[in-house]
């Protein structure tokens, strides 16, 4: 039995140590309480990270970069996509583009968009395939989608936080979104 647990314990080890190494694209598996700058901040889900370096035993350093407007953080101009927060100071200069570090437990990272999202997959298919097919989120651009939600999220009759639950798993996800190259 020692022997068996010891076995676990290495291969869960080697495990661990080859994806600390390898994994340079990262993702937020879920909205998380971060240092940056040792100040307080939160990296919102999906946001693509890279893991730069072990801090200790529960904690990973990453590297984002993103579009500053104040204390957040977005993908573009266009202000549709939240990347991140702080709680103490700003990012830089307006609209300016640039390189975040932050704290954050390594819990909160997968390597794996689609595992993030399946419950909201799950959600946007039981909401809206009652009256057509399924709309790829990738079909459409951000601020389409921004737009089709106008529309949609009546037909659909859903509340003010299922739209916007849903608006980030269609932006995320969009052709101008998180993950174009993969899709
Ligand atoms: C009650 C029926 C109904 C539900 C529920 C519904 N839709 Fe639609 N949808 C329609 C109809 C009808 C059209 C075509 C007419 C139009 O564009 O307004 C449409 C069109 C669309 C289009 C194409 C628009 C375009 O410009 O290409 C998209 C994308 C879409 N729906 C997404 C969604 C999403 C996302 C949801 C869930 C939030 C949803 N729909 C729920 C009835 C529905």
């Amino acid at each position: 039995m020692k022997k068996v647990l010891g076995k676990i314990l290495i291969s869960l080890f080697v495990v661990g140590t080859l994806t600390a190494l390898v994994a340079s694209d990262t993702f937020i598996f879920q909205t998380a309480k971060v240092k940056i700058d040792n100040k307080e901040g939160s990296l919102y889900i999906g946001t693509p990270v890279k893991v730069l370096k072990s801090v200790d035993e529960k904690n990973v350093l990453v590297e984002f970069s993103g579009m500053a407007f104040g204390d957040k953080l977005y993908t573009g101009k266009t202000q549709s996509l939240l990347m991140a927060t702080k709680t103490e100071g700003s990012f830089g200069d307006k609209e300016q583009i640039v390189k975040v570090q932050a704290i954050i437990e390594k819990g909160y990272l997968s390597e794996v968009p689609e595992e993030i999202w399946e419950e909201h997959e799950e959600f946007f298919y039981e909401m809206c395939t009652q009256c057509h097919g399924a709309y790829k989120p990738q079909s459409h651009t951000m601020l389409e989608w921004d737009a089709i939600l106008q529309t949609m999220s009546g037909f659909a009759q859903l509340y003010e936080d299922e739209t916007e639950y849903l608006s980030r798993f269609l932006k995320a996800n969009s052709s101008n979104g998180f993950y174009p190259e993969q899709k």
